[in-house]
């Protein structure tokens, strides 16, 4: 090939400017579109950093072969930079400047793409997903690996700095069935036993602390079987970090560091520091939910101590049995519809709400059907309690704590960016911290750890370890960027009488846990120094950064909601003769 081999790229794509009028330039790249004028073509080519235009005269020995050129074939050109004088396009980055070709090669053909290669293209997900590589050449898609790369970059570039070290753990390791389920991977070297995938790489940089490789850090795959959502992927990344001889004020600040400087490279804005701390019941409290978007005010007040007084009875019954009764104001709302109210209500039930009860803020009052049960004495401090105005609207959920707490949280997330659209692009960033160490797990009728039994209860709630352990608060603590959980972490125990506390709490015997995790509790005995840690979610980073709902917007090759990759057709059988290497026959259990 003539360029490529002897003909150098000079310039990108996206690069040329009026500026460049009169340069002679090299460029090469994929047609994306193709407008015969008679006489000329106009073809925009593209490359990763953005198009240009490129014009084909009759007169030039190019034009016959442009003739031939299809949308994404591979094109090299060599051209002239022309500026465009009265035609510029404001609308595009190059829109001084056309490329006057004076020689062309197809570098290669290309097959009918199966959708039109465009941001607004209307393919559908799967087949988006079966070509990724198509998808992927979209301007918009693009944009958002490219700034996936600049949050790698950033990140090494600041951690670096910081003195943390770079170092890896292994991704072949033992299976530690705690919190999700383990990808198993057959040995066939040892027939019938299994490596797992790691879930994280929680215990290898512990590890990493007791040999005193302290502030360690890792970009790192995680994998875990779980169900997908929105936000999560089988196999995703994280931002791995754990150092020695600091306690929360310092991992936080190092966190909130990186934060500002992620957020100032990808988007150019400025983070305020120090990010607001919020204790988790008081996020609990305030916002029915762990993971508070502080974007939207409409905290929830507890509405107890007014229903109690009034003629309400179904309020008044849920809170003879133990419920709650609370609610939030909605700015504004109390020109929603009935059919709105309506909508609403059933949207809480998804939560498990019973109903919604409405009131409308109004020139003579409350109104709404439960407004009658608040005598006149009654509306005025319930208007007060919940800082209400005139054509606000107050919605209550009464219920068990459980119930009235996610509707809430919901109703806030879903409320919040109509009602305040101005602050949707707002960054609100916040600490959760001092979390409950255990939770309840309902199927198996045990405390299991919140975060992870390598957490460190709060020091004056250790003697509650033995006698009421669902009373045991953890320095556990997480990051929060718009109601979204990036990133969590804690101060790890470091002394072994103490976790065989945290593990006598959780009901896992000694057997048990030498079996599970025996090589980790024999290497706290050897000077494990005092060390914390987090791990923040680099896929969710960049969602929220490039402004993207989906995670499977800025992971390169994602999974779809069943935990397939449409382009690969994985998972998939394997042949026989890998099975019996392994030693392996399936059968299927229903
Ligand atoms: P945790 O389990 O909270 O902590 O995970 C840390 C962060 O990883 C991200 N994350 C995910 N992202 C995409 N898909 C998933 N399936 C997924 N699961 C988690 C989230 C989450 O906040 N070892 C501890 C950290 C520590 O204590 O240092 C851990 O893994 O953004």
């Amino acid at each position: 090939m003539k360029f490529v081999d002897e003909i150098k790229r000079t310039n990108m794509c996206g690069s040329l400017r009026g500026t460049d009028d009169g340069e002679s330039v090299v460029l090469m790249g994929w047609i994306d579109q193709i407008r015969d004028m008679g006489g000329r073509y106009f073809m925009l080519l593209r490359d990763r950093t953005g198009v240009v235009q490129l014009r084909f005269d009759k007169e030039s020995p190019t034009f016959a072969t442009a003739g031939t050129i299809r949308n994404e074939w591979v094109v090299a050109v060599l051209g002239k930079a022309e500026h465009r004088g009265t035609n510029v396009n404001p609308d595009m980055p190059t829109g001084e400047v056309e490329v006057v070709v004076s020689e062309v090669e197809v570098l290669n053909r290309a097959a009918t793409p199966p959708f039109v290669i465009r941001d607004d293209t209307d393919a559908g997900e799967e087949l988006k997903l079966k070509y990724r590589y198509l998808d992927l050449r979209r301007p918009v898609m693009q944009d958002k690996l490219i700034k996936r790369a600049l949050v790698n970059r950033v990140t090494r570039r600041f951690l670096d700095g910081q003195d943390f070290l770079e170092l890896e753990t292994p991704t072949l390791m033992k299976s530690t069935p705690e919190g999700a389920r383990d990808f198993l991977v057959p040995s066939r070297l040892h027939r019938g036993s299994f490596y797992a995938l790691p879930q994280s790489p929680q215990l290898f940089k512990q590890i990493f602390m007791v040999a005193g490789y302290d502030r360690y850090y890792q970009i790192a795959r995680c994998y875990r079987d779980e169900d997908l959502r929105a936000d999560r992927q089988p196999e995703f990344t994280q931002i791995d970090i754990e150092m020695s001889f600091a306690n929360e004020a310092d991992i936080m600040a190092v966190v909130e560091e990186l934060m500002v400087d992620l957020v100032k490279e990808v988007t150019g804005r400025q983070v305020s520091l120090p990010v607001r701390r919020m204790h988790y019941d008081e996020a609990m409290d305030k916002y029915g939910i762990d993971r508070p978007d502080l974007r939207f005010g409409m905290e929830i007040q507890n509405g107890a101590d007014i229903f109690k007084r009034s003629q309400f009875g179904l309020f008044q019954t849920i809170l003879e049995a133990g419920g709650m009764t609370r609610g939030i104001c909605v700015p504004g709302a109390a020109a929603y519809s009935r059919k709105q109210l309506d909508e609403l209500t059933k949207f809480v039930g998804i939560y498990g709400a019973r109903g919604l009860v409405w009131l409308k803020c109004t020139d003579e009052g409350l109104s709404g059907p439960v407004a009658k049960f608040l005598g006149p004495e009654l509306q005025p401090e319930l208007l007060a309690l919940m800082a209400a105005n005139v054509g606000d609207l107050l919605l209550f959920v009464g219920g068990d704590k459980k119930i009235v707490n996610a509707s809430l949280a919901a109703l806030r997330n879903r409320l919040g960016p109509v009602v305040y659209p101005e602050r949707l692009d707002d960054f609100e960033f916040c600490w959760v911290h001092e979390f409950p160490m255990f939770e309840l797990d309902e199927e198996e009728n045990r405390l299991v750890a919140m975060h992870h039994p390598f957490t460190q209860p709060i020091p004056e709630h250790m003697p509650l370890l033995a006698t009421a352990p669902e009373k045991v608060y953890s320095r556990a603590y997480d990051i929060i960027l718009n109601g979204v959980e990036l990133g969590g972490g804690s101060i790890r125990i470091h002394d072994m009488e103490m976790q065989k506390a945290v593990f006598d709490a959780m009901k896992i015997s000694a057997e048990e846990a030498e079996a599970k995790f025996g090589f980790f509790l024999e290497a706290l005995k050897f000077g494990a120094p005092p060390h914390c840690g987090l791990a923040l979610g680099l896929d969710r980073i960049v969602m929220m950064l490039t402004g993207t709902s989906s995670i499977r917007d800025v992971i390169a090759f994602p999974k779809t909601t069943s935990g397939t990759c449409l382009m690969t057709a994985s998972p998939g059988p394997v042949d026989q003769r890998q099975l019996e290497e392994l030693g392996l026959s399936t059968k299927l259990h229903q």
